[in-house]
């Protein structure tokens, strides 16, 4: 399994989390990553067919950002727009990214206790990030469940190292497809009834 990850992030060299998930990301093999804002410059224009070419060569796309006004910053925002095109994403014939995985790998302000019903973000982290599940439904791409680090305020150096770890598990599991995870259930499912039928029998 191929993996590109797409780190949206302003400017890496001020940031603790996101910069130490890139270099995580850099240093392991079958993963490209692309710091946005350096590929599209000061006005964030990127070269579409280039874009659209690492795209094909890769199985799961990741989009990796801190969470900025219950969005992405908007070197993602102007990639996705010049990118994913009609023809390429979506619209008749396009459907050039159907199958391939999307993922997002978040890191937020806010405790992960704010983001339900009753805390002071009120809704949560999936429901915020609706806007991403449609565009990998849109664009026929299995939309997989999120890796999240909540909470700058109470991250040290020790538990975004960890992070580290645990983000490139979440990364490249396999089984983070529903289709593939359902499909072993289903496996192990049918095994214990064969199981349970040669018991009672
Ligand atoms: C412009 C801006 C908007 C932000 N909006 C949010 C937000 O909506 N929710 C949240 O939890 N944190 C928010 N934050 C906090 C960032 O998510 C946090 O600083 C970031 O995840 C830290 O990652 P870094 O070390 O890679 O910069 C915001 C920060 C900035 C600068």
């Amino acid at each position: 399994m191929k993996t590109l990850v797409l780190t949206a992030h302003p400017d890496l060299s001020k940031s603790r989390i996101n910069r130490s998930w890139f270099e995580a990301f850099a240093a392991t093999d079958d993963i490209t990553v692309l710091d946005l804002a350096r590929v599209g410059g000061p006005t964030l224009s990127f070269n579409v067919e280039e874009q659209q070419h690492l795209l094909l060569s890769h199985d799961r796309i990741v989009f990796q950002f801190p969470f900025y006004w219950y969005s992405a910053p908007p070197a993602l925002k102007a990639w996705q727009d010049q990118v994913l095109t009609f023809g390429f994403a979506y619209g008749p014939g396009g459907t050039k990214l159907a199958g391939r995985d999307l993922l997002l790998a978040i890191s937020t302000g806010g405790p992960e206790d704010s983001y339900h019903a009753g805390g002071y973000n009120n809704f949560s982290m999936d429901e915020l990030l609706k806007p991403f599940q449609q565009t990998a439904l849109l664009t026929g791409m299995v939309y997989l469940r999120p890796f999240v680090l909540h909470g700058l305020a109470v991250v040290d150096d020790a538990a975004i190292e960890a992070s580290n770890t645990a983000l490139l598990a979440h990364v490249l599991d396999p089984e983070l497809n529903p289709v593939i995870k359902k499909a072993r259930l289903d496996k192990l499912l049918e095994n214990n009834a064969k199981l349970a039928a040669r018991v009672s029998a």
